[in-house]
């Protein structure tokens, strides 16, 4: 495992967009795995403008994301539909029909679970996997409890959780209670991981995710055992790392 303390959020977002460029750029038909949430923001923008100083291609890329909540449409302004579509999708020249997220909205949730795990896999499985870290020690939304051994699944989002993510909603009953989430299985798969991690209410769990036990209770903890991890995270997220790890 790599770890890279960045010197804030910014630095953060440059250096990570920096290891996702470079993959585009040594393989151009790459499967990037992608996240939703605040961290990555400023990712997607060095990437945008990566982009328009024509320093990367997404012509032949495809995008497989994390997770969706579910009873929500891809034009819902609160869907991950609509999140990348508005912060990254619309701003580079991916192919629309090569930009792939769980849909919230299937009947069943367990048939699209396996069909979007199937989806996976037919692509050749992931190339680079961004993930952000929950509060909680989530990846994905996989939370705390969630077997190791689990694929893409239909989950019941923590209440720590939705606190977290109700910045993002008019009121608190918008905030789904479900999400599809790939499991840490399907994860856990993906040939590289890049983690990135921003902000001091993280510190004590990225101390847990990277130096504590692994366990289902730290669902993060499992990056351990991965054999392609890198971590990018800013010194105030870092702050409880051993001081090697410092800045
Ligand atoms: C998002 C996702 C989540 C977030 C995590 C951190 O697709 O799967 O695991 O990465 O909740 O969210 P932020 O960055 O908003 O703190």
């Amino acid at each position: 495992m790599k770890i890279i303390c960045a010197e804030d959020y910014a630095d953060m977002s440059c250096k990570a967009a920096d290891l996702l460029s470079e993959q585009i750029i040594l393989k151009s038909d790459s499967i990037l795995g992608l996240a939703t949430g605040g961290t990555v923001l400023g990712i997607y923008n060095h990437l945008i403008q990566q982009y328009q100083k024509k320093h990367i291609d997404f012509a032949q890329i495809r995008t497989v994301n994390l997770d969706e909540y579910t009873g929500l449409s891809p034009d819902d302004k609160n869907s991950y539909h609509w999140y990348m579509k508005q912060n990254f999708f619309s701003h580079v020249n991916l192919d629309p029909s090569n930009c792939y997220l769980p849909d919230g909205r299937a009947e069943s949730p367990a048939e699209e679970c396996s069909r979007y795990e199937q989806l996976i896999a037919s692509l050749g499985g992931i190339d680079l996997q961004l993930l952000g870290l929950g509060h909680n020690g989530h990846i994905g939304f996989n939370e705390p409890g969630t077997g190791f051994d689990e694929k893409t699944h239909l989950v019941t989002l923590s209440e720590s959780t939705r606190q977290a993510n109700s910045r993002f909603f008019p009121a608190e009953n918008d905030i789904p209670k479900q999400a599809i989430t790939m499991g840490i299985k399907s994860i856990m798969k993906a040939r590289r991981i890049l983690l990135c991690v921003s902000g001091a209410a993280k510190a004590e769990i990225l101390q847990q995710v990277l130096f504590g036990p692994v366990t289902p209770k730290i669902p993060g903890s499992i990056l351990q055992m991965h054999p392609d991890v890198t971590v990018i995270a800013d010194m105030a997220a870092c702050s409880c790392l051993p001081e090697e790890y410092r800045i």
